[in-house]
């Protein structure tokens, strides 16, 4: 074997062994560029050729071509199998168990003033009621003028307006004006519709009261429309909502669009009416304000009084819910407090 042979057998050797002890992608890399790149040592042997005898040249070209071809199949078995080992030895770093138990999903619920609003609605509707829609944002005639309150009166006053850029025009302070919308398109037809939505009152936000909650408010309007219908559907709402065989009361009140106007309790669910500090000793929750329709108001909404009659009701959403589920502060609904969101429903 000629001189140059046995060099390039030997660079053979040599690359095949130390490809053999290249343990990482990057070793293999800087393997290639020591041999095999254009740079490399194999190359540079190739540029020797062409000093080499005449007749030595064919056999010397083609073994170093058979070399060439060989390394480059051995580097890429090696860089096969480095991969392989690399990819094993990060799977095995992050430490995936399959056995492992899976995390546990949060699973959204509807808000409780949801659950309480669909509530009253399935009741109400049950026994006859409509929803209708109302809007949140109203003049002052329909919120308040319409509903037989008068310029400078002091109800007003139990009801401090959010204003807005428009003049007279405000956030309802209570769904009462849904009234005058809902007689305005049923009028002369008789009536009987419940309207749940937001209200807005600028008050100090307290255990008690929230500048913005939700009331529903209910209107049947028909020929003979009397006190005892009234009496009857409040019953029966108390009962399907805070169970069977609850009591109700009907203490005189006052409100500018009903008349005579009552507020009603029910017996207090935590103690049946035995007196506990949730009813303050008394036996008794006030769960909402009612009344017959006030003539006035029947007028503006398109009845005659002489010929129609009505009663109306109104009561605060996040009360019931607070009465049903013993939620003493009203300003959880609002606070987004998960912990307390999961509570109901
Ligand atoms: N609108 C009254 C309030 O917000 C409640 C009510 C409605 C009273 C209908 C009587 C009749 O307090």
């Amino acid at each position: 074997m000629s001189a140059f042979l046995q060099e390039i057998e030997g660079l053979y050797a040599q690359a095949m062994e130390e490809l053999a002890a290249a343990q990482t992608t990057a070793s293999s890399e800087a393997w290639y560029a020591k041999y095999l790149s254009r740079k490399g040592e194999l190359t540079a042997q190739l540029r020797g050729l062409g000093q080499l005898p005449a007749d030595e040249k064919p056999a010397a070209g083609k073994r170093i071509n058979e070399i060439k071809n060989g390394l480059s199949n051995a580097l890429q078995a090696r860089q096969a199998t480095i991969a392989q080992a690399e990819m094993e030895e990060t799977l095995s770093a992050e430490g995936i168990d399959v056995t492992l138990p899976g995390r546990l999903q949060q699973v959204g619920k509807l808000h409780p003033t949801t659950v309480a609003m669909n509530q009253i609605i399935d009741i109400f509707t049950q026994m006859g009621f409509e929803v209708f829609d109302s809007p949140e944002v109203e003049t002052d005639a329909d919120n308040f003028e319409l509903l037989n309150f008068p310029p400078g009166h002091p109800a007003r006053e139990m009801q401090d307006s959010f204003y807005t850029a428009t003049p007279d025009v405000i956030l309802r302070t209570h769904t009462s004006p849904g009234q005058l919308h809902a007689m305005r398109k049923y009028a002369p037809d008789p009536l009987r519709v419940i309207l749940p939505g937001k209200c807005y009152r600028n008050e100090d936000v307290t255990a008690r009261s929230e500048m913005m909650f939700y009331q529903v408010e209910g209107l049947a309007v028909g020929r003979n429309i009397t006190f005892s219908d009234l009496k009857g559907v409040l019953f029966n709402y108390a009962n399907q909502m805070y169970g069977e065989g609850r009591q109700i009361r009907f203490r005189k009140s006052y409100f500018p669009f009903t008349e005579p106007s009552v507020e009603v309790d029910v017996d207090c669910i935590l103690c049946g009416g035995e007196g506990c500090r949730v009813c303050k000793y008394s036996g008794w929750l006030e769960i909402l304000g009612a009344g017959m329709v006030h003539p006035v108001v029947l007028r503006n909404g398109g009845y005659d009084p002489a010929v129609y009659s009505g009663f109306a009701f109104g009561m605060g959403i996040e009360r019931q819910a607070m009465l049903k589920y013993s939620i003493d502060d009203i300003r959880y609904f609002y606070d987004n407090d998960a912990r307390f969101l999961a509570r109901v429903g």
